[in-house]
């Protein structure tokens, strides 16, 4: 794996966010309130909404232009609701973050 350094984690606020611009699609990152960090394509499998934006509680995020909850584990929505974000993989690394470009790569074809 080719990993791509994205920051720290101190960078994302506890049960928040940052946004990853690249050149194949834009990529929420999020904390928990756990400490543990996810990276899902950040666009709602509903109607494109901004996941970074939503409000993330336990493993999952709610999107919040109509309230789907998406698995930060899976990138699957849950509930009644059917439909799946691009999951990309992230190393901690003592609490600098990397992600894999290949795997974005692989998401544009
Ligand atoms: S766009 Fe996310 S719930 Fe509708």
């Amino acid at each position: 794996m080719n990993w791509h350094p994205i920051g720290d984690i101190s960078d994302i606020p506890l049960r928040g966010s940052r946004c990853v611009k690249t050149p194949h699609m834009n990529i929420a990152v999020f904390r928990t309130g756990e400490d543990e960090v996810y990276a899902i394509e950040n666009r709602c499998p509903h109607k494109g909404g901004p996941l970074s934006e939503g409000i993330v509680h336990g493993n999952a995020v709610t999107c919040p232009l109509h309230n789907w909850v998406i698995s930060l584990e899976t990138g699957k929505a849950l509930g009644a609701d059917d439909g799946a974000v691009r999951t990309i993989p992230l190393k901690n690394e003592g609490g600098s973050l990397y992600i894999a470009l290949e795997s974005l790569m692989m998401a544009a074809e």
